[in-house]
């Protein structure tokens, strides 16, 4: 099945057409800014933009979003407009573009791209996905399985900073932090989350995934730490996997 699929980040908005059989982008991906505030009618502005862009109307898009989503109704907004909490934003935008929308959350859509394609293809046991980014996005799958809005990102460390707020790429960049300073940022935050889930295997996803050469000796977890095999397309391609399994649901 080709699905577009787009992943709405809290920086920017991704989107490609993809062949939902094989994980593989069919079109060049495209990136416009999220906007400033990121409301539902810009955001919803946006994603025409886009749909224009890809040539894409009246036909299902898988949509990956930074908040808990809870069939369909978004549930927190933090790093987006506080006027989403509640709203029953994949409906909000079916009805903005024309085109049924399916919508998870962002870092568990990367996580189905991760599990069904990626990095934690067939890996049995307890998989944790952490997505760097503007915030940090967590997917939580045990045998294969998503244990979905975990929101692992907002967990306080020992220091008493909330997860995001300490190690996120987004603190790393506004802090200009070296990557020997910002390496143990993002291993106290894994090892917190090791010492809470033990997971046989942590997945990097986000724009870092690509610079885990940088920080990798700073990670002390008895788990090994991969990178995202799509990297930070691994949003936008699970968002199509998510819409698929929904309609082969008949949802
Ligand atoms: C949000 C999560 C999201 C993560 C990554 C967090 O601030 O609460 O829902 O997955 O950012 O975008």
């Amino acid at each position: 099945m080709e699905i577009l699929g787009i992943d709405v980040g809290g920086t920017g908005i991704k989107a490609a057409i993809v062949e939902t059989a094989t994980g593989v982008l069919l079109t060049e991906r495209t990136r416009i800014e999220t906007p400033r505030p990121a409301t539902p009618e810009a955001i919803g502005q946006t994603l025409k933009t886009m749909l224009d862009q890809n040539q894409w109307s009246g036909v299902p898009i898988g949509m990956g979003f930074p908040a808990a989503i809870q069939h369909g109704i978004a549930r927190t907004a933090a790093n987006i407009d506080n006027s989403f909490i509640g709203l029953p934003v994949a409906e909000y935008f079916s009805q903005h573009t024309g085109c049924p929308v399916y919508m998870a959350n962002d870092a568990d859509a990367a996580g189905l791209a991760e599990m069904r394609f990626g990095a934690g293809m067939g890996h049995p046991g307890v998989v944790l996905i952490v997505t760097i980014g503007t915030g940090l996005g967590t997917a939580l799958f045990v045998d294969g399985h998503l244990l979905p809005n975990t929101e692992l990102g907002h967990v306080l460390l020992a220091n008493g900073i909330e997860g995001e707020r300490f190690a996120s790429e987004s603190v790393r960049i506004v802090n200009q932090l070296k990557w020997r300073e910002w390496g143990p940022r993002l291993n106290l935050y894994l090892t917190t989350m090791e010492n809470l889930f033990w997971p046989d295997l942590i997945i990097l996803g986000g724009g870092v995934s690509d610079k885990l050469h940088k920080f990798s000796p700073m990670i002390t977890t008895k788990a090994p730490v991969v990178a995202a095999s799509f990297l930070n397309q691994a949003g936008l391609v699970g968002a199509a996997l998510f819409a698929e399994e929904e309609i082969n649901r008949g949802r």
